[in-house]
């Protein structure tokens, strides 16, 4: 809970009729389904082995992914930490290497990146090309997060292509991906100079079995896998995620689950956060929608004090559509991200609260 909510959440005083106590948050902070994939009973036995590699995991992976060369890691998290340091060590790019990041985009990347000594730009898609002569590592997240950009698999083509010309990387961030596999670049590109890192935390809502995928040239997953270390994703993680992984069934129904779910959303958002009869601009994917508006903080305190937590972005957007909708607005313009609520009685939760919201500012 960051500082914000800890002060509504103690000062009851501030909270409307209705106090708050921690189980009436209505926790839309996240991009994690809220319905994820059913996680039937796991086997005693599969609780007391060490895991194996040949448990059937890279095979179900490699067929959901259409891929070759993949490794789990515990967590796409542990592959965005770890990706600078094996950079670093192993002597993969020249000192003083420059690592573009298009952003705004998941904080975790730059910090990792930094961590390391490594010097950032900023980028937005359009700037790439006026400056990846010069960098030596490309970094982005398709679709984005929290923008929802989408980059096309031509312009992603492109660029793998003039970084390759100077021994240049191109790291693409596919953890929102699921709902729209024809938009991802795995298949499509030759992994020479191309990492793609998957997550299960999202479309598949099982974020807290920490399990995600490397797919990469077999050198740098190797270095990948002597840095992780052995038995670094559990074995009754291993277990489920082979099985979530090959229940075909169960995500085509949620495709179509969280695009119905989306879609509410948004005409929610729509109805309740537009201003004065000026549509809002809303973006994202089918696990979040994001509004950049000028009362965003306002807004956000609002959704607080009445028990429901958003994302709170400290960041414009710099993508080319928000731009040229929100070019004459100044940079304190924030945004908010709203997850999906898990069940009907959430849904009417939101709604309740969302009629009450004051803007006390024009909304763009
Ligand atoms: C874009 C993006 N990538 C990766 C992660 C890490 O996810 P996980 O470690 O659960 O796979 C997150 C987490 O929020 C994210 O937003």
């Amino acid at each position: 809970m960051n500082q914000a909510i800890k002060k509504y959440a103690v000062d009851k005083t501030s909270l409307d009729k209705t106090s708050l106590d921690k189980t009436n948050w209505l926790d839309l902070s996240t991009g994690i389904n809220p319905n994820g994939w059913p996680v039937p009973t796991i086997p005693a036995s599969v609780y007391n082995r060490l895991p194996e590699n040949d448990d059937g995991l890279i095979e179900a992976a490699r067929a959901y992914y259409q891929t070759k060369n993949i490794l789990p890691v515990s967590g796409s998290q542990a592959a965005i930490q770890l990706l600078p340091v094996i950079f670093q060590q192993h002597d993969l790019l020249p000192k003083n290497a420059k690592v573009g990041i298009i952003s705004p985009c998941y904080a975790e990347h730059e910090f990792q990146w930094q961590k390391n000594n490594f010097s950032i730009l900023h980028l937005t898609t359009e700037t790439v090309d006026d400056i990846i002569e010069q960098l030596d590592v490309l970094l982005l997240i398709n679709p984005n997060n929290p923008t929802g950009e989408r980059i096309a698999v031509n312009t992603i083509k492109a660029w793998q292509s003039k970084l390759s010309q100077h021994n240049g990387y191109l790291i693409i961030d596919e953890a929102f991906m699921d709902s729209t596999p024809e938009n991802s670049i795995l298949g499509k590109c030759p992994m020479d100079n191309l990492i793609v890192l998957r997550s299960v935390g999202k479309f598949f809502g099982l974020a807290g079995v920490r399990c995600g995928f490397v797919i990469a040239r077999r050198d740098i997953l190797s270095l990948l896998e002597y840095h992780q270390g052995p038995w670094s994703v559990s074995g009754p993680t291993r277990w489920l995620v082979k099985k979530a992984l090959s229940d075909t069934q169960w995500i085509a129904d949620n495709k179509g689950y969280l695009k119905n779910a989306s879609g509410r959303l948004e005409t929610l958002l729509k109805k309740y956060l537009s201003k004065n009869n000026r549509q809002i601009f809303i973006c994202g994917t089918v696990l979040y929608k994001t509004i950049f508006m000028q009362s965003a903080l306002p807004v956000f305190e609002q959704l607080a004090k009445k028990g429901v937590l958003v994302r709170l972005l400290d960041k414009s957007c710099s993508c080319k559509s928000c731009t040229a909708q929100y070019k004459t607005i100044d940079d304190q313009h924030k945004g908010l991200r709203f997850g999906l609520p898990a069940d009907e009685k959430q849904w009417q939760q939101l709604e309740i609260v969302l009629q009450s919201i004051r803007q006390p500012f024009p909304s763009i």
